[in-house]
């Protein structure tokens, strides 16, 4: 069994005030979560919402890590310093960071190891474009994506990967909870051809992309779909709640 993760990805929303009283919000709406419950907030934001999330069931996640250990990286984070302030996970590869600021599935890759040689567990992201996808390579771009960015993992379990069609994402358009599990059946099974079939069966592999309170039962029954990775929703008390507990 594969325990859900739902995590929220605030990008560059909420100043450490507004986080700090973002999470006083969720956290007592949380408390009865059958899944893991992240926020993954702006670096800035980590040191006060790891204080505000103390005696919480809320984990913390950043947004970013840089690959190396430390050095002359001008506005990088490391991750000795995100986990001084016991940030657990750490986004990889948004499809924000790849379209914005030159991420490749080469620094993916080398993000990603970073954080699993320092105990930090990735959410790495992988998701085709809206032209990728009307073309039909939507596999394509996944299998590379997938070949590229996880190869030298010594043990896939300990990642999660956010499937978000970029097409989806702050769009108000969702892949349909049947299109979201087929193409997560893809990424497990291509997965388990690149490692090997029985970690494939156990890892996470999140949705993301406009899931919100109203869709997320749908999309979470599926069998292929083992969380959630919100944007917008994430910046509402009540509705990411309403997220964390789909199940109730
Ligand atoms: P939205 O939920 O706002 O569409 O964002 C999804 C996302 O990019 C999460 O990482």
């Amino acid at each position: 069994m594969r325990k859900p993760i739902i995590a929220g990805n605030w990008k560059m929303n909420n100043t450490a005030s507004q986080g700090v009283a973002l999470v006083k919000a969720i956290a007592p709406l949380v408390t009865e979560a059958n899944c893991d419950v992240v926020v993954c907030v702006p670096a800035i934001d980590i040191p006060a919402v790891s204080e505000a999330l103390k005696g919480t069931n809320i984990k913390l996640g950043a947004e970013n890590v840089h690959f190396a250990e430390k050095g002359a990286y001008t506005g990088e984070i490391s991750a000795a310093m995100l986990l001084e302030y016991g940030v657990e996970y750490v986004i990889i590869g948004h499809s924000e960071r790849r379209q914005y600021f030159a991420e490749t599935d080469e620094t993916v890759n080398k993000r990603t190891l970073t954080a699993l040689n320092a105990g930090l567990t990735p959410i790495v992201c992988i998701g085709e474009s809206l032209e990728e996808r009307e073309t039909g390579k939507t596999e394509e771009v996944l299998a590379t994506q997938i070949h590229e960015g996880l190869k030298n993992i010594e043990d896939i379990t300990k990642i999660v990967i956010a499937y978000e069609p970029v097409w989806a994402i702050g769009t108000g358009k969702t892949a349909t909870a049947e299109q979201a599990n087929e193409t997560i059946g893809f990424i497990r099974k291509t997965i388990g051809e690149m490692f090997c079939p029985n970690c494939a069966a156990k890892l996470r592999i999140q949705y993301g992309g406009s899931m919100n309170a109203g869709n997320c039962k749908e999309l979470m029954a599926m069998e292929e779909i083992d969380g959630g990775l919100i944007g917008g929703a994430s910046l509402k008390a009540p509705d990411f709640a309403a997220i964390v507990n789909f199940d109730k």
